[in-house]
């Protein structure tokens, strides 16, 4: 299975399934090499907003320079900054809530592999990110248990979701045939 591909199908078949308030308003908060955040661009369409953020300035850049390609710069505030700070950058957008957040955790494909998330500012961000989203919001977390420095940060969001559990739907993909998985949940509120 690929993952991030399955994250974003599935996020737009909710997305057009649902009725939204006003314009979409989407979250990425790992911005990385941009592919969730131009996926997030085209998703909310010309009236909607996309925050994406990202720790390092060439993800940052990466990001732009994808969406200015596209045409699509306009639609989404790139923001360098750590995640947990979500919120600051959401609330001028967020007048009906945000709609969509996608969490990509890890390293920078290609980048420096010490720069990871982590699990204190994930699970920072996860809580910040998660009393904003509307009825109908979607999240999806993509944990890496088998990465470096993932093993830690996996076991506190899989016991995060567990928590979640009670106030969301939640649907878990991984491949069972192979324990150390990347493993993706979305969370539907
Ligand atoms: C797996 S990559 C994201 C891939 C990306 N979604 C894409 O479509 O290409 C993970 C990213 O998380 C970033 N990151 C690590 N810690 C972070 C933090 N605390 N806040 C924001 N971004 C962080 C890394 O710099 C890295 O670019």
């Amino acid at each position: 299975m690929h993952f991030t591909v399955e994250a974003q199908n599935k996020i737009r078949s909710h997305i057009e399934s649902v009725r939204t308030c006003g314009p979409i308003v989407a979250l990425d908060g790992t911005a990385g090499n941009g592919f969730d955040t131009c996926f997030l661009a085209e998703l909310v369409g010309k009236e909607g907003r996309v925050v994406a953020m990202d720790l390092q300035e060439d993800a940052i850049l990466i990001t732009r320079n994808k969406l200015e390609a596209l045409g699509w710069l306009e639609r989404v505030n790139c923001i360098r900054d750590c995640h947990s700070n979500a919120q600051r950058y959401l609330e001028p957008h967020c007048g009906h809530g945000l709609n969509v957040a996608m969490f990509n955790l890890g390293y920078l494909p290609l980048g420096n592999k010490e720069i990871i998330t982590k699990q204190e500012t994930t699970l920072a961000a996860l809580n910040a990110v998660f009393g904003v989203l509307v009825e109908n919001g979607i999240l999806s977390v993509l944990s890496y248990p088998g990465h470096t420095g993932g093993s830690d940060e996996h076991v506190a969001v899989e016991a995060w979701i567990d928590q979640v559990k009670k106030h969301a739907r939640i649907e878990t993909y991984r491949d069972e045939n192979n324990r150390l998985s990347p493993v993706l949940w979305l969370v539907f509120t």
